[in-house]
């Protein structure tokens, strides 16, 4: 094809795909190409504009290593991460929601018994973290992995700290035989996206802040269920209404309880400083069974 102009270069582009022989990467592939040309001609897009879209993207792409996930800020500020969260995680009322992943989980973060300190020398008030993991049913969930992370009071997460050697506010836990879990920790903070790249930039120039209301992140998987990734935000906070990455749904706002110092702690002695408790009981999903293959 010659001559391709502004408004056959989308039929060309589809005709020079033709031949994708993965049905879903050739869906993918046009829907794409499709949008893309649309949105284009919808506004107009000049060549400096052009131009701008694709050094922002190259430095997303220069900011991003394992530590710092810049694309995924990028889709968790655009809101696509919240879209296709939500649109894959759709369960009936009264499971727990899911909510977005974000970029600070981390695979090797140490294992812990009910009951301890996952704090690990972080600094925050404390808070005591207690719930249920349950099915279907409402019959408990044992041996279930709990992972838990979270940032600091200064709403830091271990990984954003390089003077530290150790991971802090994270970790590993199982449910006990009666889907119970709990645990030490200490309060999480509202946090800012990290900022000092692109995306912040970005969200400057759209007039957006980067705060996250305070939230406490899990994820939960056990065999024949569908894994559960998902945070408890803090009720009262700030944010709640303006997250940087639209994450909150009102079923996963829990109350943190303040305890005055004095007040007695789960062992009936009395804490000599003000403390927090917080419960929040899970509800997974039984795995979707696969469908089955089609008999002649
Ligand atoms: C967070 O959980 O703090 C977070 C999530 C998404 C993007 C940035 C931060």
């Amino acid at each position: 094809m010659v001559n391709i102009d502004e408004w056959t270069i989308t039929k060309a582009v589809l005709d020079a795909q033709r031949g994708c022989t993965d049905p879903r990467l050739k869906t993918l592939l046009d829907s794409l190409v499709t949008h893309l040309h649309d949105f284009a001609r919808e506004v107009r897009l000049s060549e400096s504009e052009w131009r701008a879209g694709i050094q922002f993207l190259t430095e997303v792409g220069r900011f991003t290593d394992s530590k710092r996930q810049e694309f995924i800020l990028l889709s968790d500020t655009l809101g696509l991460s919240t879209l296709v969260t939500a649109q894959n995680n759709c369960k009936p009322e009264g499971f727990t929601e899911s909510t977005v992943f974000g970029p600070f989980f981390v695979k090797d973060a140490p294992w812990y018994d009910n009951g301890e300190d996952i704090a690990n020398g972080a600094h925050g008030e404390p808070c005591f973290v207690n719930g249920t993991v349950k099915d279907n049913e409402g019959e408990p969930i044992s041996d279930a992995h709990i992972a838990v992370w979270q940032s600091d009071k200064d709403g830091f997460y271990d990984v954003q700290r390089p003077e530290l050697s150790r991971l802090q506010a994270r970790g590993n836990l199982r449910s006990l035989v009666d889907g119970r879990f709990y645990f030490k920790s200490i309060v999480a903070a509202p946090n800012p996206i990290p900022n000092d790249g692109p995306v912040g930039r970005m969200l400057s120039a759209a007039g957006r802040h980067p705060w996250r209301p305070a939230h406490l992140h899990f994820m939960i998987t056990a065999p024949g269920y569908e894994p559960l990734i998902t945070h408890i935000f803090r009720d009262k906070g700030p944010y709640l209404d303006s997250d940087a990455v639209f994450g909150v749904r009102s079923s996963l706002i829990a109350d943190w309880e303040r305890h005055d110092a004095g007040s007695a702690l789960a062992n009936g002695t009395p804490s000599s400083i003000p403390y927090y408790t917080l419960r929040y009981d899970f509800k997974l999903f039984r795995a979707r069974p696969l469908a089955r293959a089609q008999t002649p």
